[in-house]
């Protein structure tokens, strides 16, 4: 680093510890006030002892519900369908359905029958037994145990619900971790429900972060299943021999399903909801910085993408475009013509998307605070004081978004910026995060909420804050902008956030232990129902090398969400500012993330109707090879591709166990046998990248559309292709290709089914993996250009070919 570049760091590092410095006092006094009331109104410990449910007395059912009274408890079990179940025990406060999407279930023909000390219900999908003691036993239609749960305890409003976890036993998701993929394999093993702000830099181990989802997936010898615990309040989740969720308050209900992982997250997102599909230069690349001041420096930002040639979809807006870090402003003086700015950058293909923060300023001064004040809309203290709490530009207050009229009123505030031409909506700060001495960086627990009026305290409005401020974002954008798809990434989030928005890994450290834990992260996020994340490529906090930087947005060319952004405090970033052979390399990557566009688009539109992640572990392609189980240093994108990233720096190298079957090298199309671990090379230039045999991958340049066939080992494989216009909600059309292979010819047909005309005036099928000879076009003869075959549209292609693997 040149000095005088040390020397602005250093002094920009001065400027922001002097920045914070005046949060001081306010952030003293806003804690001291918490603790006061927390202290005196949080219910105290209790010196009751735990209840069991007792014995059990009598069982009842009606239709799908079946009814066991216990002594001290009760428990209904309900069959939403034949392989999924609610459960719930009682007593407790029933929750507002804020993560449920979906009502109206077929439910199931169910069976039942009961023995001296146990009853057991059969349905065509799953079975449960209970016992006389509360303890429950889930099996699979092949009577195959996949879970069994020990009698829950109950503790004044508390709740303690184990289950025995199997020796095998691998757990994924509860949302975003900074831990292994497997969360029995981390160090801690214990995990909180308490959506956090680590502030400003995190490591692999920090916990919890900023979206906890009380979701997770066991996956055993003998199968899988998924539980999801539908309970906001704060908890805590451990897993050893026993699998534990303490819950500080609510009820006992939570969702099991069981099968295959990709069954799973259908069934969950079927529940939860499903991430609708996205408009198209969304999965496009994303430039942001915390620091971009005015118009001027955007444009020079983006110019200096045209220059070096360089595809941009979207410039972020920090908080530094506001008007004293204010939502839901963007200063006129910095920005003086946003509305014909946001056109040039539209021009030039490149979408504006801005930041908000929740915290309403506390001030006279703020038409925003009065009408809230008007509307009743802020969070309060037991006693009717507003919560009042510092957060960037002074003291804040949060609106409460468990109120209707709360929410219709937010909805309305994006209406302008939606006028004058933003895209789409970044959530930051919305854990909701607060700035304290010390203590829990939010709100006070005791705060009081209106919960569709039946009222509630911040502990169990904590963590469904940002989902519903997203909800009253997505909302908006439905109404303000009905013929396009809303775009609203959150930092924090609950069960089904998926529904109304993406999200990022928030502020990671710029170190190659984040680049790895990224992910695991990533992946975990999947898991539990959110398909649309990424990171801050190179880190959050820090100057990445030039190499980690790289290798940060090569891998990033493969997650959903591909977005460089960085702190103020750090050397500004962006693919150019390394020189060569870097700049070549991440245009390279970058063209590549476009080329593949059509595979990305046709994912997201799958996510949309089965909730399968975009990023997958490895052991989606087969969940009964438990070589797969733990490996988190590599993902799958879809179905046709293993990503496997270089985590190490000076690395050229690195071991991956491949799943099982046939895959090529997708640079050089070696033929790679799975199911045993390789070495592969990783120049600077690549990442190691592997097409699964038998894949039909849709990848176009410009206005021509290229099929890159692997063929299979044997037999036939299938593949789809989703387009439509890119955004709004206008004629679709899905082609489906299948794609056999015989002892010497390979054959490729296709069907069609939409209304929406094919988008491409070519069409190329270029065969990898074998050398062919001749080719003819529904029957006819067709010439080919080395492995390629270019046409406008066919019923069928068959290739001959002499050589192959
Ligand atoms: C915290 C966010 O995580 C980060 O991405 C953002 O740059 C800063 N807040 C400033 O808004």
């Amino acid at each position: 680093m040149g000095l005088l570049k040390y020397i602005s760091l250093r002094v920009r590092f001065l400027i922001k510890s002097l920045f914070y410095l005046q949060y001081m006092p306010s952030a003293f006094f806003y804690s001291r006030k918490r603790d006061r009331f927390e202290h005196y109104y949080l219910p105290k410990p209790s010196s009751e002892s735990f209840t069991l449910p007792g014995k059990l007395l009598q069982a009842t059912h009606h239709k799908q519900r079946v009814h066991f009274e216990f002594e001290q408890a009760t428990l209904e079990i309900d069959f939403l369908a034949p392989d999924l179940i609610r459960i719930n025990w009682l007593p407790g406060l029933v929750p507002i359905a804020y993560a449920v999407a979906n009502h109206n279930w077929d439910g199931a023909e169910i069976k039942i029958e009961q023995a001296e000390n146990n009853w057991t219900i059969f349905s065509d999908g799953l079975s449960v037994a209970v016992d006389i003691d509360g303890s429950i036993t889930v099996s699979d239609q092949n009577q195959q145990v996949l879970r069994e749960e020990l009698p829950p305890q109950r503790q004044d409003e508390r709740w303690i619900h184990q289950a025995q976890l199997r020796s095998d036993e691998h757990i994924y998701g509860l949302g975003e971790r900074a831990s292994s993929l497997n969360l029995r394999a981390s160090h801690s093993k214990t995990y909180h429900m308490w959506n956090s702000d680590p502030g400003g830099r995190y490591t692999p181990g920090t916990e919890p972060l900023y979206i906890c989802i009380p979701t997770y997936l066991g996956l055993h010898g003998s199968g899988s299943y998924l539980v999801f615990y539908e309970n906001s309040f704060c908890a805590r989740f451990a897993f050893d021999q026993l699998a534990t969720a303490e819950f500080e308050g609510g009820s006992l209900r939570y969702y099991i399903t069981v099968g295959k992982p990709a069954h799973l997250l259908d069934r969950y997102t079927q529940l939860t909801g499903r991430a609708p599909l996205p408009a198209r230069w969304t999965l496009g690349y994303h430039q942001s910085r915390w620091g971009y001041r005015t118009e001027a420096a955007i444009r020079q930002e983006v110019r200096a993408f045209q220059t070096h040639d360089l595809p941009l979809s979207a410039v972020h807006l920090d908080i530094d475009c506001q008007v004293e870090h204010r939502p839901f402003t963007i200063d006129p003086d910095r920005f003086p013509n946003l509305n014909t700015f946001t056109q040039e950058l539209a021009n030039a293909g490149t979408k504006l998307v801005a930041i908000n923060n929740p915290g309403v300023k506390y001030s006279r001064q703020s038409n925003l605070f009065l009408e809230g004040q008007i509307l009743h809309a802020f969070c309060t203290y037991p006693n009717g004081d507003l919560v009042v709490a510092p957060v960037w530009a002074g003291g804040k207050a949060f609106p409460d978004f468990t109120n209707p009229i709360v929410r219709a009123w937010w909805s309305r505030q994006y209406a302008y910026l939606l006028d004058v031409g933003v895209a789409g909506f970044w959530h930051d700060m919305n854990e909701p995060a607060a700035f304290v001495s010390w203590g829990d960086p939010s709100l006070p627990k005791v705060a009081h909420h209106h919960f569709e009026g039946r009222g509630g305290d911040h502990r169990e409005a904590h963590n469904l804050y940002a989902l519903l401020e997203a909800k009253a974002a997505y909302e908006s954008l439905q109404q303000y902008r009905p013929e396009q798809r809303p775009f609203i990434v959150s930092r924090s989030g609950w069960a089904s956030l998926q529904r109304y928005a993406w999200t990022w890994t928030g502020d990671t450290a710029s170190s190659w232990e984040s680049l790895r834990q990224t992910m695991s992260t990533i992946v975990g996020l999947g898991l539990s129902g959110i398909p649309y994340s990424g990171p801050d490529i190179g880190g959050f906090q820090g100057n990445p090398t030039a190499e980690l930087y790289l290798r940060w947005f090569q891998m990033a060319t493969f997650l959903p969400f591909y977005r460089t952004h960085s702190s103020t405090s750090v050397v500004p970033r962006a693919p150019w500012s390394y020189g060569e052979p870097y700049l070549s390399i991440m245009r390279r990557f970058l063209e590549l993330r476009y080329q593949l566009m059509p595979y990305f688009y046709t994912l997201a539109w799958e996510a949309s109707q089965t909730g399968a992640p975009i990023v997958r572990p490895l052991f989606w392609q087969d969940s009964t090879d438990a070589a797969l189980w733990e490996i988190e240093d590599a993902f799958c994108l879809g179905d046709a591709l293993c990503v496997c990233p270089i985590v190490q720096a000076g690395a050229s190298v690195r071991q991956i166990y491949v799943p099982k079957g046939c895959w090529y090298n997708f640079w050089d199309d070696a033929l790679i046998e799975g199911g045993t671990a390789i070495a592969l090379t990783a120049s600077i230039e690549q990442i190691p990248l592997l097409v699964r045999a038998g894949t039909i991958l849709p990848m176009e340049v410009g206005s021509q559309f290229i099929l890159h066939l692997y063929p299979p080992e044997c037999g036939n494989s299938k593949g789809y292709v989703y387009s439509d216009a890119g955004d709004g909600y206008g004629a679709a059309r899905l082609d489906r290709f299948c794609l056999t292979r015989r002892e010497d010819d390979l054959e490729v047909t296709w069907e069609t089914e939409g209304e929406y005309n094919f988008p491409y005036q070519t069409l190329k099928l270029q065969v990898h993996g074998a050398l062919v000879s001749q080719a003819w076009l529904d029957d006819q003869d067709w010439s080919m250009d080395g492995q390629t075959l270019q046409c406008t549209a066919f019923q069928t292609v068959r290739f001959a070919y002499s050589a192959g693997y």
